[in-house]
């Protein structure tokens, strides 16, 4: 069911200042902050050869990450994102499998415009999950 990894992405409390580590530190190509306030955060694409990590900012008053960044501080690994090719099948197969799936169970458009799920943490291993249809 699962594809390649699409994305890893990691919540920040400083955009410019994780932007800078991984420009800088850690040598990647990094892109231009982008503001996505239908999904409460503000991004930078980190690419990789093989994937991409997301540095998430939260941005307005409820944004999605800002609970996770309360509970830490300093910034952590938000979700992995893998690709599958038919997301209402792989949701189907989750549910039966009893799998929580978050929200409405509904697919939601993501921040790459494509249909994604995210799947309940403490179904998998402590890791929040997300699903992207590609
Ligand atoms: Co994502």
């Amino acid at each position: 069911m699962l594809g390649r990894v699409n994305h890893i992405a990691i919540a920040v409390p400083d955009l410019v200042s994780a932007t800078t580590t991984y420009r800088d530190t850690l040598g990647a190509r990094v892109s231009q902050a982008q503001r996505l306030p239908e999904h409460g955060v503000t991004v930078v694409f980190v690419e990789l050869a093989n994937t991409k990590v997301e540095l998430l900012e939260p941005l307005g008053e409820d944004s999605p990450i800002a609970a996770f960044l309360a509970k830490n501080p300093s910034g952590g690994m938000h979700h992995i994102c893998y690709e599958v090719d038919d997301i209402l099948a792989a949701r189907d197969r989750l549910k039966a499998s009893g799998a929580r799936v978050l929200g409405d169970g509904e697919p939601k458009t993501g921040a790459h415009g494509k249909p994604v799920l995210f799947l309940h943490p403490k179904d998998f291993n402590g890791t929040l999950v997300e699903l992207e249809q590609v």
